[in-house]
């Protein structure tokens, strides 16, 4: 500890080579990145859930994963993108939406002049499920309370579902994807009110690229809600 007589001197002297002494013991903001610092307690809660994450037990997904993939992208969106589970490059970096699929999604997304800082990222599963096999219906509700409470925390007004176990999860097994993508659908979760869009998974546009035209639509459907919104 510095006595008072040399904190003093110590100020002066930083005066003097004007240097600019800022005392601050506030917590650092892990979020806090660019230009999206968000609230205390949006980072104690996303920082909670993704703790709770990381502690569930028993879970083959977790054992045989080698990084947990929480989320990318500005907690501070009011647009939040749902995926359906890691694949390997996701895996290894951590980060969801990095492989082939992502680089996709990023092409899509800035087609409508959004990117990562602008859009909030997840996925349903948040361990790579082996082989990239799809999730379980077992695996899909155990999952299921954890992006419900990360899109509570996040409490964005667009909420995009990209594939069909995403729609799945979230509206309902008992609809298709192609009878449900480019509607706006109304849906509350907890005390969020949300315009849901749901719209092709890059990977699956990957495979199928006459699809692209459909995605389009569905893209410029979320640019037009944006301004409407006036996000
Ligand atoms: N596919 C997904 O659904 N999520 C990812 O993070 C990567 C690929």
């Amino acid at each position: 500890m510095l006595k008072k007589n040399n904190s003093i001197k110590l100020i002066k002297y930083y005066n003097l080579i004007n240097y600019s002494l800022i005392y601050n013991n506030k917590a650092i903001n892990r979020y806090k990145k660019e230009n999206f610092e968000i609230s205390d307690n949006k980072v104690k809660s996303l920082n909670l859930l993704k703790k709770t994450i990381s502690s569930i037990k028993n879970c083959d997904l977790k054992k045989n994963a080698t990084n947990i993939v929480f989320s990318d992208g500005n907690p501070k969106s009011r647009i939040m993108l749902v995926g359906e589970a890691p694949g390997a490059n996701e895996d290894q970096e951590g980060l969801p939406f990095v492989g082939r699929a992502g680089q996709l999604l990023d092409k899509m997304l800035s087609a409508i002049n959004l990117d990562r800082n602008k859009v909030y990222i997840s996925n349903i599963i948040n361990y790579r499920p082996p082989d990239n096999r799809r999730p379980t219906e077992e695996e899909i509700k155990r999952y299921l309370p954890f992006i419900t409470k990360h899109i509570e925390i996040i409490n964005p007004k667009i909420l995009v579902l990209l594939g069909s176990t995403a729609m799945n999860a979230i509206i309902g097994s008992d609809v298709v994807i192609s009878k449900m993508r480019g509607k706006w659908i109304k849906k509350k979760i907890g005390s969020c009110d949300l315009s849901v869009i749901i719209t092709f998974h890059p990977a699956f546009l990957m495979r199928q690229p006459a699809q692209k035209k459909m995605a389009w639509i569905d893209l410029k459907m979320i640019r037009d809600k944006k301004t409407d919104l006036k996000i």
